[in-house]
């Protein structure tokens, strides 16, 4: 770390020694294209050929021939990249460019075994429903990543839900692509905001994991635009990411990261991004095919089982020489490399290694996890457990922690890992449980509560002493965990014994609350026997407490789901994930038939009633949606509404709005509705706040690939307002007038 103070003291040294007046990247009154447009301008070919490569691993780097990485960039990345981070790309001191340092990801830093503070699961934030908290939380994330010497964040997860067994999902942001779209969005301006580029990733339809660097995904256009590629879109419009991560798969015959369509068409040409195309981990195939098609920085060397020796400089020479790709091309991959740096203000305010204020960003991962936990089902007011006498803690190691997920966002969290040695102990392991015991959480919001609460613990794994604590206590509370992580999918059903215990549990004790740590939805076959459920995803490193004060009433639940919870395998849109369980490496193939339709979109469409609903959360108070209001004016629709807390408590309420067209078949959409809006209150018991937000027209909209357009059919709509998908008690309907508009963005 010393050692790259150093490097950030010499480079702002060399650059100030030079003659300004010739440096107009140095200039701050010029914007950051003329700035990169300059940088590039002064740059040797070796220099720009310096920038689209990152490093990781120094060790396996070494090992590399020194044609395809030169000693000096061998000596320059073991002297500077940070052991234990995902890459780093060095920089040009004479011109005073500061290296890259890459670090994952979208809850935290993860760098080796350092200790770092880790917010809840993307998932999870998404819960919240509230762009806000993602946003603090991508604040408090990058401050601690510039404190660690980092300038370069590999958030920005955003790959819709369409799977619901997609090891990943607790990465992303859900199933609707305005609420992944704002939620990561959210998190990216956050990071932003503290002068770190933030990446948006993994740029395409990369939905599931099961053989995700051979999967070839078969899906129209139309399909892509209308959902993955409209969250995507919707990212990059609110937040204007630095950077792009391109995804492992193919789509539609081509591997994401040379994928014409995806990189230059959409993402370039149609909207307009200017910053750069990472590839991730691993994931090139080519140096030509891969420039020529849209990638600017071939990453991770030699990380990863990389396909050959596409990441090199001598290699991206010899396709120059040959006329495989052009100067002009390289220029462009520089120019966009350097762009986010100067327009986050990486270049001007360099990362410096610090103190980090661990109290303080724990505080904001709480605040994170008490918005999003979801309470599901809460029958005769169960909860919040008040004079309770006795509580039984069951399971799911809640005398220790809280689960978190696995791979490349793995954080190891300040106070370490409170449940070591789980398998899988290496990748994507290890299994990281968050040193936030619930049990311990419990005891202490009770604690001098009268009467006095008798809290014990029972590990879950004896099922009849489970439920003989369970039986001697008033209530039971029983932690069920779905461990999740990167490379591989899961099950919907619980692992182990953990739905006989709760069955057992429920049939000893009819109070009976399970609280769920998942990466995403699971099957609940105890459901009508369980009188309450609170579903706390991977609630970070404070997560133990946030449980604790929900279920002790201190704070009052506001998550709503961000995901349909199937009530069976049946309702799945694809019986099997292809090579699911198998050997990395098969290469196989899927068709997304569903196309657009995906989350509560496809249960609409199938006429399916999930288990529970996408948007759905209950609340220790309850709210009423009033004044429904849907203005269409020159074609373009505004809605609004008022929420009011008609209970006695104070509490957050969430007003969600859809659209559904009277004639789902006229209109060309892939279901019968879709979320348009959505506004989060705070309320005091008997309070009420007003909105209106104009609705984004490409959500009433099909995207036309003949013309590049999108379109809305003329026609009666119906505006739906209420507090999930399932729960839309108030409607207004409009008419909408035919329209048409350009794809492609303007400058
Ligand atoms: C993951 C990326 C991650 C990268 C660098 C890959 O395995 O898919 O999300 O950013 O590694 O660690």
């Amino acid at each position: 770390m010393m050692k790259q103070t150093t490097v950030a003291v010499l480079l702002a040294c060399a650059a100030m020694g030079a003659h300004a007046q010739d440096r107009a990247w140095l200039d701050k009154s010029k914007s950051a294209d003329e700035r990169a447009r300059a940088a590039v301008a002064a740059m040797t070919l070796d220099e720009k050929l310096l920038l689209i490569v990152s490093y990781t691993d120094k060790k396996d780097l070494a090992k590399q021939p020194d044609d395809i990485v030169p000693p000096a960039v061998k000596a320059d990345v073991a002297a500077h990249h940070i052991e234990g981070s995902a890459g780093y790309v060095p920089g040009i001191p004479r011109l005073g460019i500061p290296p890259q340092w890459q670090t994952d990801a979208s809850i935290g830093v993860r760098v080796g075994g350092m200790e770092r503070t880790a917010l809840p699961s993307s998932l999870a934030t998404a819960a919240s429903f509230d762009p806000a908290v993602s946003e603090a939380g991508g604040r408090m994330i990058a401050d601690e990543a510039r404190a660690s010497g980092f300038n370069t964040f590999l958030a920005g997860g955003a790959n819709l839900a369409r799977e619901p067994r997609n090891g990943r999902n607790f990465e992303y942001v859900g199933e609707d692509p305005l609420l992944a779209g704002r939620m990561a969005a959210g998190l990216i301006n956050g990071i932003q905001a503290r002068h770190m580029v933030s990446t948006m990733k993994h740029f395409a339809v990369n939905d599931h994991e099961s053989q995700r660097t051979t999967v070839d995904v078969t899906i129209s256009p139309e399909a892509m635009r209308q959902s993955d590629l409209l969250a995507f879109e919707i990212v990059n419009d609110l937040s204007k990411p630095g950077s792009v991560m391109c995804s492992y798969n193919l789509v539609n015959g081509r591997w994401a990261c040379e994928n014409e369509y995806l990189l230059n068409k959409t993402l370039k040409q149609d909207w307009k991004f200017k910053g750069y195309v990472m590839a991730d981990w691993g994931a090139v195939h080519s140096t030509a095919d891969a420039a020529n098609h849209g990638l600017d920085q071939f990453t991770g060397y030699p990380c990863c089982n990389h396909h050959g020796p596409f990441y090199s400089a001598k290699n991206f020479k010899e396709a120059m020489n040959k006329g495989d790709v052009s100067m002009r091309r390289l220029d462009d991959m520089a120019q966009r490399i350097l762009w986010p740096l100067f327009q986050t203000g990486v270049f001007d305010d360099p990362a410096k290694v610090g103190k980090i204020d661990f109290a303080a960003h724990a505080a904001v991962a709480q605040r994170a996890a008490e918005e999003s936990l979801v309470l599901l089902k809460n029958e005769g007011n169960l909860l919040p457990l008040a004079n309770v006498k006795s509580v039984a803690v069951i399971g799911g190691h809640a005398d220790k922690g809280v689960l978190a997920g696995g791979g490349s966002s793995g954080v190891t969290p300040v106070g370490g890992n409170a449940v070591p040695n789980l398998e899988p102990t290496k990748w994507p392991g290890p299994v990281i449980y968050m040193p936030s015991s619930p049990l311990a959480a419990i005891k202490s919001e009770l604690q001098g509560r009268q009467p006095q609460a008798k809290v014990a613990y029972a590990s879950g794994t004896d099922i009849d002493a489970a439920v003989a604590l369970a039986k001697q206590s008033e209530v039971a509370v029983v932690f069920v965990t779905q461990w999740m992580g990167e490379g591989f999918d899961g099950r919907l059903e619980l692992d182990g014994n953990q739905d006989a215990l709760v069955a057992a549990v429920a049939r000893a004790n009819p109070k009976t609350v399970v609280v769920v740590e998942s990466g995403g939805a699971i099957l609940m076959p105890w459901l009508p026997q369980v009188p309450a459920v609170l579903e706390a995803f991977y609630p970070g490193i404070r997560g133990g407490q946030a449980i604790a004060r929900i279920l002790t009433g201190k704070v009052n639940p506001s998550g709503h789901l961000p995901i349909s919870f199937p009530a069976s395998n049946a309702q799945l849109a694809h019986a099997e994930i292809p090579g699911f369980g198998k050997p990395d490496g098969i290469p196989v193939h899927i068709t997304y038939d569903e196309g657009a339709a995906i989350g509560y979109k496809w249960y609409d469409a199938k006429g399916y009633k999930p288990l529970f609903a996408f948007g759905h959360g209950l609340s220790y108070t309850s709210f009423a949606v009033a004044e429904p209001k849907a203005i269409v004016a020159n074609g373009a629709l505004t809605v609004g509404a008022a929420l009011r807390n008609t209970g006695k408590l104070a509490g957050k309420g969430v007003v969600q709005v859809y659209v559904a067209p009277a004639d789902v078949k006229a209109s060309g959409w892939e279901a019968p509705k879709r979320l348009v809006a959505f506004q989060k209150f705070d309320l005091q018991a008997g309070g009420a706040n007003t909105f209106a937000q104009a609705v984004d027209p490409r959500l009433l909209a099909t995207y036309e690939v003949a013309d590049n357009s999108w379109r809305v059919r003329a026609g009666t709509y119906r505006v739906l307002f209420g507090q999930a998908a399932d729960d839309l008690p108030v409607s207004v309907d409009v008419t909408l007038p035919d329209m048409t508009w350009s794809a492609v963005h303007k400058e």
